[in-house]
């Protein structure tokens, strides 16, 4: 199977991988300002903008903020200037203490501000909470702002099917439609495709952003060896998946991904990504911090895994959906 060179997105053309910056700013999961910073960081965007990335995703609350602020910093740089085509995803997060209108459209000049743009390409809803504000007054304010012409495509994420078909129905009757529904899936995590979201997503014509589809890293193959191998930082210090019993329960998958990887001269992490890319209707969003890792990321797309290929990680990684 031959994959596309650019994909669709909103009504804009892309090209079928973007990068994830939630690790841009934040000192919180990640340990932004200790390990890498914003020199790495722009190294990563300037790399994943050379190689033809052009799809950045960022969140209101990656490092309070500070995530954006970086982004918008770096739009603002020569190297961005000169393209046209950049893409950025931002969310909104429906926490408790936001229950008015007023209090969205707040959210979106201040995301507009620290991006230092004056439309948003996507911008998706984090959490599919309500508290005080429901779904729908949250969606009919969100479709004001793209007719308003600061949005140009709504999106939404960790929408369970029933919640998509909702949000979907809601932007439907408003005229507007409903582009993406962000969702963790990677080959580690398959769950999309058996508790119908990912067929959902596909029969309303909704794209899915693949968010931590290199499984926060797992899926390099860099943890495997515990002597030699890189050691999980930040919160995934915590993490039971990156302790020695999960990682010898990997070793199959990684090991795959290795030895195909190894017939196209190419890493596991790309294996994984090309794999989440053949199928239809999802882009993967890869978090790079570094220039090393978003150029890697980015030699997941201009070839493809053989027919066969796809079947045999799909046999291996099915205890995962
Ligand atoms: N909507 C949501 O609720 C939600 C939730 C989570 C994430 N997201 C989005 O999805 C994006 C990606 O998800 P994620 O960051 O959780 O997971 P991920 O993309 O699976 O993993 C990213 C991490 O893996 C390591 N890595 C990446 N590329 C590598 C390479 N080529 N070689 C070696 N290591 C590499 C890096 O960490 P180390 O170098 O420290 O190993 C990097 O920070 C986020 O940035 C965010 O935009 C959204």
């Amino acid at each position: 199977m031959s994959l596309p060179s650019t994909v669709q997105l909103g009504n804009r053309s892309i090209a079928p991988l973007g990068v994830g910056t939630w690790a841009w700013g934040d000192k919180f999961f990640w340990t932004y300002g200790k390990e890498y910073g914003e020199e790495q960081v722009a190294e990563a965007f300037n790399t994943s903008l050379e190689a033809g990335i052009t799809l950045f995703d960022t969140a209101e609350v990656y490092g309070l903020g500070e995530s954006e602020r970086i982004v918008g910093r770096l739009m603002k740089t020569p190297i961005a200037q000169a393209r046209e085509t950049i893409y950025i995803a931002t969310k909104y997060m429906p926490v408790p203490w936001r229950f008015s209108a007023k209090q969205v459209t707040e959210a979106v000049s201040a995301s507009l501000d620290r991006l230092g743009v004056t439309f948003i390409d996507l911008y998706q809803i984090h959490q599919p909470f309500s508290f005080l504000m429901s779904q729908p007054t949250l969606l009919k304010t969100l479709a004001e702002e793209v007719k308003a012409g600061r949005i140009g495509a709504l999106g939404v994420s960790n929408y369970s099917a029933s919640q998509l078909r909702e949000a979907h129905g809601t932007l439907a009757s408003l005229g507007i439609p409903l582009a993406v529904n962000q969702m963790q899936y990677s080959l580690l995590y398959r769950k999309i495709e058996s508790n119908g979201v990912l067929d959902a997503a596909r029969e309303l014509g909704v794209t899915i952003l693949a968010y931590s589809p290199l499984a926060q890293g797992l899926l390099t193959g860099k943890y495997q060896n515990s002597t030699e191998g890189a050691a999980a930082t930040g919160a995934r210090k915590m993490d039971a998946r990156f302790k020695a019993e999960n990682l010898e329960k990997i070793k199959p998958v990684v090991d795959l991904l290795t030895s195909i990887g190894q017939k196209h001269d190419r890493t596991p992490a790309q294996v994984a990504l090309n794999w989440l890319i053949a199928q239809p209707g999802v882009i993967p969003i890869p978090g790079a911090k570094t220039a090393a890792q978003a150029a890697q990321n980015a030699g997941a797309i201009g070839w493809s895994l053989q027919d066969e290929e796809i079947e045999e990680i799909d046999r291996i990684t099915r205890a995962w959906r």
